[in-house]
């Protein structure tokens, strides 16, 4: 497994749900931590603990439906790190649920993409020729599994183009050092999944971590955390 101590991580999403407990499995690796969410003041109880284990944590702001902040928000990080590690894009929204099967809910479809699709890939796009530079990196994307939900359209179809991107972006990255695969938590209790979810959020470690820390190469893959339970 690979030793993550030290390492510059940037991860999306960080004050709640699951982007929190990959903070605390980083955290316990010994990683150094630039954390994400769209007030400071979401992740100020969070960076305030982690700073007194000792650990190197910065908090940035950034609305994700805003393309501007997307990109100062990646450039802060690599100016921060000189180099970021690890790329966690776990932050997303989920659309509303729309009875009519056949609603196409333009604004939603341009949000969605925007959040899901759009500011991951931007992040990636920031980072990874840092990454490929330095000849090391890891970009975990987190996807769903949603499937057979017209009534969730936007948000189905924003995770599946995020998904195409890294099926197409993979072999692009062989010998270099550099890894971007896919995490799907599984249906879990977070205010995105809501509390009719079968899985607590906890549940979502240890698996979250494995396509961070494989070494084997595994490269444009699907991990699915509810299978390392
Ligand atoms: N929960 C599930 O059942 C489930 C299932 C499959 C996939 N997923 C995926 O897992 C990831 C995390 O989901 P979750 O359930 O942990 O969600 P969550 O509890 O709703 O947390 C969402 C996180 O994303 C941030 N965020 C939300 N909207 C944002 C925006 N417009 N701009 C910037 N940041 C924003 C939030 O920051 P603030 O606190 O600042 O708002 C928060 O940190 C998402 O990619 C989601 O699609 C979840």
């Amino acid at each position: 497994m690979l030793d993550i101590q030290g390492k510059w991580v940037l991860l999306t999403g960080a004050s709640r749900g699951i982007g929190r407990q990959v903070v605390g499995a980083l955290a316990d690796g010994g990683c150094r931590l630039i954390l994400h969410s769209r007030k400071r003041e979401h992740t100020a109880a969070l960076v305030a603990d982690l700073r007194a284990r000792g650990l190197t944590v910065h908090a940035l702001e950034a609305e994700l439906s805003d393309q501007q902040q997307v990109v100062a928000l990646g450039e802060e990080a690599l100016r921060i790190s000189g180099g970021i590690d690890i790329l966690y894009n776990n932050a997303a929204i989920q659309a509303d649920w729309h009875e009519d099967k056949f609603a196409t809910i333009v604004d939603e479809y341009r949000l969605s993409f925007q959040v899901n699709t759009i500011a991951p890939i931007t992040l990636c796009n920031l980072i990874l020729p840092s990454m490929i530079e330095r000849g090391f990196g890891r970009v975990v994307n987190i996807t769903s599994g949603i499937k057979d939900q017209p009534e969730l359209m936007a948000y189905a179809a924003s995770k599946a183009a995020l998904d195409k991107y890294v099926y197409d972006m993979a072999p692009h990255l062989a010998g270099t050092g550099v890894t971007m695969n896919l995490l799907d938590p599984g249906w879990l209790r977070t205010d995105l999944g809501g509390p009719q979810a079968p899985n607590a959020v906890e549940s979502v470690l240890p698996g979250a971590m494995v396509p961070v820390l494989l070494e084997d190469g595994s490269c444009g893959k699907w991990f699915s955390a509810q299978d390392y339970r």
